[in-house]
């Protein structure tokens, strides 16, 4: 049996580090595993403008560890596209460095109010995106009440990722925490222009998890947990080597007092142990040996970018996921699987 196994240093291509107090909190776990990692513009205000993502990647600079693990952590910015993102702000955001636009549709999730809500009124921005070689990642449900839960991924699709990507050819496009075998099947079957992140909650659970036992908020984040077919569909893509397909957390953190309400915030906090649960899922999977280029190699290859260099190790020994951690100023949180046991850890 495998003892330890190292890893180029990996990135994180999906991740909410939020502001102020709860920034200062979270980030050090994944400074920690992660090289870089794409920062969510979901912030209230959202960060729309290229001062906007300057200013908090500053605020994101500042809340590192001074030194050692995590002190040379890198946030890749992105904007929030919004119905009025300005086409001329697309070229000062390719040379201030901002890799990505996220497109929110309008009420899909967490801090979504201002996202777009007709994806023609973005078409202009969408056109200097693509010239300028700007990244378009995807929340990929729609939002339309007469569509279940369950099936607003492959709705999203049909009517809108078809449509978007015939009429944007050249615009590099993740399809963000991937749910479905539909969305497997469709970016699987795509060009080399399209890829997609898979977060850990989607790849070991299926939507049982929100259920068992009572209803367990922490298992709650958008898109919900599919079935187990879909689950499925998700592991063999991930651990099959296709290289369009990368490690994206989604780490999505809220005070544990927020999740667990009538009205429940959607996101799983995973950014302590990230690495070692996609370790599991490849591990049951017989596939240790492809966690690394799933974690470190397809996505910076994807976004055009330098693979990291340096290294993590991980090492077989059993531990068990704290209940909670301090949160802001005087919260706590709960991170996804409280209470279950890991086998790998990080050194
Ligand atoms: C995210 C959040 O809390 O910001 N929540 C989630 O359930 N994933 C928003 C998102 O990425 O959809
Ligand atoms: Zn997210």
């Amino acid at each position: 049996m495998t003892a330890a196994l190292t890893l180029l240093r990996p990135d994180d291509w999906h991740l909410h580090v939020r502001d102020g107090a709860a920034l200062a909190s979270v980030l050090p776990h994944s400074a920690r595993q992660f090289a870089r990692a794409i920062i969510m513009p979901n912030l209230r205000p959202p960060v729309t403008t290229v001062e906007q993502a300057l200013a908090y990647r500053d605020r994101i600079l500042a809340a590192l560890p001074r030194e050692g693990d995590g002190s040379d952590f890198e946030p890749l910015m992105t904007l929030y596209l919004t119905d009025n993102t300005p086409p001329a702000e697309m070229r000062r955001a390719r040379e201030a460095g901002i890799v990505a636009l996220k497109l929110y549709p309008q009420g899909a999730t967490t801090n979504s109010d201002a996202g777009v809500s007709d994806l023609r009124k973005t078409y202009a921005t969408l056109e200097a995106m693509q010239r300028e070689g700007l990244l378009l990642l995807v929340h990929g449900e729609v939002t339309d009440p007469e569509v279940d839960l369950f099936d607003r991924e492959a709705v999203f699709i049909e009517r809108h990722l078809v449509p978007l990507r015939r009429d944007f050819p050249g615009l590099r496009i993740v399809f963000e925490h991937l749910t479905t075998r539909e969305g497997v099947q469709y970016v699987r079957d795509a060009d080399e222009r399209l890829g997609a992140t898979i977060t850990p909650q989607h790849l070991l659970f299926n939507r049982n998890a929100i259920f068992q036992g009572g209803l367990r908020p922490h298992y709650y984040c958008l898109p919900v947990l599919k079935a187990e077919e879909h689950r499925r569909a998700l592991v063999e893509i991930a651990t099959s080597g296709h290289p369009r397909f990368f490690l994206g957390t989604d780490s999505a953190p809220h005070a544990a007092h927020l999740k667990e309400s009538a009205a429940g915030h959607a996101g799983c906090y995973t950014a302590p142990m990230a690495l070692e649960l996609y370790a599991t899922v490849f591990e049951a999977a017989g596939a240790l040996d492809r966690l690394e280029a799933f974690a470190s190699h397809y996505g910076p290859d994807f976004y055009g970018l330098p693979r990291n260099t340096g290294t993590v190790t991980l090492r077989r020994e059993d531990w068990v996921i704290p209940d909670d951690y301090p949160f802001a100023e005087s919260a706590r949180i709960k991170p996804l699987a409280a209470g279950e046991t890991l086998h790998w850890k990080l050194a």
